[in-house]
């Protein structure tokens, strides 16, 4: 064990179950926990090309002294990597390297190192073992999270993937250390919306403390991380397959999507998502759907971290890419409202309501 204790979040779905150990300085520990939750002989571990000379060499250490014989693949770090191509090359040096399905596939990185090895384990002789080490805030509260895997088609992001729980997730806070302070900052946006959600102390500590700040140590983090784990967990673990409850983690995102695709991707996802749950807010309230103090306290906290709380955008594009958004029905779309904190709603609207959703929460 590490010498400050791991906080585990247990989870439950109906294909498996696993563990998510939250911790600091717990990198050391992928091999005891990959040893116990997987098994086998060899252990290929998927990083790319940021994050494998920052850890690759402790976690080849660890798995080593499990006993797995280790190997590695690497791709080029980014969005732009996460495609058919690359994820073809490494089921290509899965399959080079002879790995069995009793092997373990240790997908160690961001989100889009969590999402393509994890569609490439999930894909590779229908499916080998895989262990989830998220080393970014964004992997670490969400995409390491419910078994969603995935890579961008030319079409559009994540249309090509799977459902695929890992056999644990080992989260090392320490690891955000290397992260860069903008990229740290967009993830929050993601950590409010589940703050929102189902969390209404944390929210309001956010806003008086942000996890973006200078005071807050590694042991809090990982506290923080810890409660967003399990605030997913609980939502996916009632609706793996993403037919109900699931949906409310689509909140902010129905506008953020809009806004993120109208800026052609230049703004980070969490900043999007916090402006879109900002917006939407407001429109909700103003639609009398939501009580009085929603917007002020879900505003305070996404202004406490430097993230946007508007968009200026104009509408008619905002709509334009709202109504593109995959999630849209017919001509209805499902949008996600914040009637209270820790009380969200799903409700269907028609195209006409949302512009005016849109009229009324966003600025420009
Ligand atoms: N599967 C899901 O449920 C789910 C949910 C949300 C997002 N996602 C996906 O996650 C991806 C975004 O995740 P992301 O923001 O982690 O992107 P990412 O994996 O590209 O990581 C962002 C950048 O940080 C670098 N990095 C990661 N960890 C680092 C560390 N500890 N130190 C230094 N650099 C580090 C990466 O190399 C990369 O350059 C998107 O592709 C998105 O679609 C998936
Ligand atoms: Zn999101």
């Amino acid at each position: 064990m590490s010498q400050n204790a791991e906080k585990l979040v247990h989870v439950d779905t109906p294909s498996r179950a696993y563990d998510v150990h939250v911790g600091v300085g717990i990198l050391a520990e992928v091999g005891a926990i990959t040893r116990e939750a997987a098994g086998g002989e060899r252990a290929c571990i998927i990083a790319d090309s940021n994050v494998w000379p920052l850890y690759g060499e402790k976690v080849v250490a660890s798995l080593t002294e499990a006993g797995y014989d280790v190997s590695h693949l690497t791709f080029p770090a980014g969005e732009r990597s996460k495609n058919l191509s690359t994820l073809g090359d490494l089921l290509e040096g899965l399959a080079g390297l002879q790995l069995t399905r009793d092997d373990v596939v240790v997908a160690m990185g961001g989100g889009v190192t969590g999402d393509m090895a994890g569609f490439a384990a999930a894909s590779y002789l229908r499916g080998c073992k895989v262990v989830q080490v998220p080393t970014s805030l964004l992997a670490m509260v969400d995409s390491s999270v419910g078994g969603k895997v995935a890579v961008d088609l030319r079409a559009g992001k994540n249309l090509a993937g799977a459902f695929f729980q890992p056999r644990a997730v080992v989260a090392d806070v320490a690891c955000l250390k290397t992260i860069s302070h903008d990229l740290l900052t967009d993830s929050c946006g993601e950590v409010i919306k589940h703050a929102v959600l189902a969390d209404g102390a944390l929210l309001d500590e956010l806003a008086i403390s942000p996890l973006n700040g200078p005071t807050r140590s590694d042991e809090e983090v990982a506290t923080i991380v810890a409660q967003n784990v399990r605030i997913k967990r609980n939502v996916v673990s009632a609706d793996e397959g993403e037919r109900g409850l699931r949906q409310t983690l689509n909140l902010g995102h129905t506008i953020g999507h809009a806004i993120e695709a109208a800026s052609d991707f230049s703004m980070g996802h969490g900043s999007c998502v916090a402006a879109g749950l900002c917006c939407m807010a407001r429109a909700c309230e103003a639609k009398g759907w939501t009580y009085p103090d929603v917007v002020e306290r879900i505003t305070a906290a996404v202004h406490a971290h430097g993230l946007p709380t508007n968009s200026h955008i104009d509408h008619e594009t905002l709509f334009h890419y709202a109504t593109h958004d995959k999630k849209r029905h017919g001509d209805t779309m499902n949008i996600v409202v914040p009637r209270g904190i820790e009380d969200v709603v799903v409700r269907r609207v028609t195209l006409p309501e949302l512009r005016e959703l849109i009229d009324l929460g966003c600025g420009a």
